[in-house]
């Protein structure tokens, strides 16, 4: 026997052997990144260049970190001198203060597809403000003070196929806009009643943050207290009502729970029209939130929905969460699990309105089977951590697979000396993919470019970090996934999109090395145009994602990459390392 192939028959045991234990045992991991980053992470958002830029709010008083002199000279808004907004970096922990001239508290935002950063309205003097916000080494936030027709506070934002954003709601606003504005004079916005029916009371309104979804048939699917309908935003025309969510229960600001597209699963069959469901988990009573100011802290409701919004005969589906949860933020991970984390098990959004934070995150496996006959089939706890994260904590998914949270701040201005004080740390949580006893693709890029046009094919190559060989019946381990970001706030991540691309199968192109052909999403409805992380999973198992820009161009592929395509094109080894 060859000494490599030992060497891998040695790994392939040591793996199988760790996997055993460890697929009982391990839950994921908590790391802490950063015990200050100078602003508690209300808003989150991952930018193309693997930056993370978060602000709150600038009407909290002092925040601790300041901004270089030369940019709060001059600036009479900006008269305390301190950031409220900065840029983060993951990978080497650096923090760069950001400047917010006017109030960004309670805002919403998306990243268009140039890759700018777009973010709309927030409080007062923010109210009616869009700011822009470039991916580039000292670049700053812009503010358009005229960007929004109406005042926008806890409204949602959606990027839409043809590439710009809708804007849905806000407090006192039964209304939609979009952004950015093709013509500064043109000032128009449209009356949404759904927005006022599903209005539970003035200021305690269960309705706001109203849950956004693009349908993969072009139009918005919008969810509100415990309601929803499908928008044509273009005819402002709604176009069906769904059944409403049974139980009683409110899932939106401020009974906040939260609500994903679960992953659209492209085929060549219906390459245009995939099936697509709505997944909503936590929230609670509600009238939990007047309780909780009068002092009774009412238990969030464990229950979550899923419907299939592009079903002839939509219905919707309850499953139990293990816990019970408010202020949770849905998560989707590459693989297209989602991971429920954050919030607290009693009260309400709002200020010192929850209590008994909820330090456990759950794992929701959308395909799990239903047969398992396990209470909580789908759902699994996760290992916990020590930070309470509540009102004002959020989350978002990084490049390499783990999950980034920040944030927490129930008090009117920082606070720390409070039960659940301002949080200015942000940790990761590992997901339990991240067990380094797994199998990782590694290497992953992607020919003939990273500019990938709507149904075009194309080739993600990949190798493994720990070397492996794939057999035929390994085909239908791997999988190749196209993920939005999202703009993260009030436990709703704006935007956020899992699709599973449709492929022709795996083949090896050398000892370790593949490729899989897969084909782009057919449309804009499917994939509005934009970045997208592009992940390799194998087994359950995501690569670290790999930035593509979708939609533009559609290239076709060079002579090279055929002619080196024939060349080492080899089908797919059987050869297997040995079973134990
Ligand atoms: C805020 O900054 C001060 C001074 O740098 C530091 O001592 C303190 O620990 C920071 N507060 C938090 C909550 O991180
Ligand atoms: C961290 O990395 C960024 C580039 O991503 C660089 O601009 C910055 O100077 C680095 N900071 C530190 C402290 O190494
Ligand atoms: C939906 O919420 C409204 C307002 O709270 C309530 O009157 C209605 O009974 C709820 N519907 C269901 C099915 O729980
Ligand atoms: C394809 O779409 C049609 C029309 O929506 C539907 O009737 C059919 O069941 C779908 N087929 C598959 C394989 O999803
Ligand atoms: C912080 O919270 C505590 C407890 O609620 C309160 O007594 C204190 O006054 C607060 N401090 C500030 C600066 O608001």
């Amino acid at each position: 026997m060859e000494a490599r192939n030992i060497i891998v028959l040695i790994l392939a045991f040591t793996s199988c052997f760790s996997f055993a234990i460890s697929s009982q045992e391990y839950r994921g991991r908590w790391k802490l990144l950063k015990k200050d980053i100078g602003v508690s992470a209300m808003h989150i958002a991952l930018l193309p260049n693997e930056r993370v830029v978060t602000f709150d709010r600038t009407d909290a008083g002092h925040s601790n970190i300041t901004l270089p002199k030369e940019k709060c000279k001059g600036s009479h808004t900006v008269a305390d001198c301190y950031a409220h907004s900065v840029e983060f970096d993951v990978y080497n922990m650096s923090v760069r203060p950001l400047t917010v001239i006017t109030d960004t508290w309670c805002s919403s935002g998306a990243l268009l597809p140039s890759g700018t950063l777009i973010q709309s309205g927030g409080f007062k003097g923010g109210y009616k403000v869009v700011r822009y916000f470039r991916p580039c080494e000292d670049c700053d936030w812009d503010e358009d003070p005229d960007g929004l027709v109406s005042p926008r506070w806890y409204a949602s934002n959606q990027i839409l196929p043809e590439g710009n954003v809708i804007v849905v709601g806000g407090r006192d606003q039964f209304s939609f806009e979009f952004i950015p504005r093709s013509m500064s004079s043109e000032r128009t916005q449209y009356r949404l009643p759904f927005l006022h029916e599903t209005m539970e009371l003035q200021r305690m309104e269960n309705n706001l943050y109203p849950f956004l979804h693009l349908s993969p048939d072009g139009n918005l699917f919008i969810f509100a207290n415990n309601r929803s309908i499908l928008l044509d935003y273009k005819e402002n025309k709604v176009v069906r009502t769904y059944p409403d969510m049974p139980g009683g229960v409110a899932r939106n600001y401020p009974s906040t729970g939260s609500s994903v597209l679960l992953p659209l699963r492209l085929s060549l069959i219906n390459s245009s029209a995939p099936n697509a469901e709505a997944f909503i988990c936590g929230g609670t009573h509600p009238y939990s939130s007047k309780k909780a100011n009068a002092g009774i802290f009412i238990e969030a409701t464990k229950s979550c929905g899923r419907m299939m919004i592009t079903s002839t005969n939509p219905k919707w589906e309850m499953e139990e969460m293990p816990l019970s949860r408010v202020m949770g933020d849905m998560i989707l991970l590459p693989t297209g699990d989602v991971l429920i984390i954050n919030g607290a098990k009693k009260g309400s959004a709002g200020w010192n309105a929850a209590m008994e934070p909820v330090l456990n995150p759950v794992l929701y496996r959308p395909n799990a089977d239903d047969s398992d006959t396990r209470k909580f089939g789908r759902f699994e706890v996760m290992k916990g951590n020590v930070i309470p994260r509540l009102y004002h904590s959020s989350a978002h998914l990084l490049s390499d697979g783990r999950v980034l949270v920040g944030g927490s701040n129930p008090h009117a201005v920082y606070n720390f000396s409070a039960m659940y004080p301002t949080e200015l740390s942000v940790e990761a949580f590992y997901p339990p993919y991240l067990d380094s006893s797994k199998s990782r693709p590694s290497n992953v890029w992607v020919s003939p470019g990273t500019e990938v046009g709507y149904m075009q094919k194309f080739k993600v190559n990949f190798q493994f970090e720990n070397m492996i060989y794939l057999g035929e019946n390994d085909n239908e381990k791997v999988k190749v996934t196209m993920v939005a970001p999202s703009f993260t706030t009030h436990s709703f991540s704006m935007n956020q999109r899992v699709l599973v691309l449709a492929n022709d199968g795996v083949r090896q192109l050398s000892a370790a090395s593949y490729h899989v052909e897969c084909h782009a999403p057919a449309n804009a409805a499917l994939a509005p145009p934009g970045y997208y992380q592009l992940f390799v999973i194998y087994d359950g198992v995501p690569s670290i994602g790999k930035w593509v820009q979708h939609g533009g161009p559609c290239l076709p592929p060079s002579e090279n990459t055929r002619v080196e395509e024939k060349a080492t094109e080899v089908t797919l080894s059987t050869r297997m390392p040995p079973a134990n």
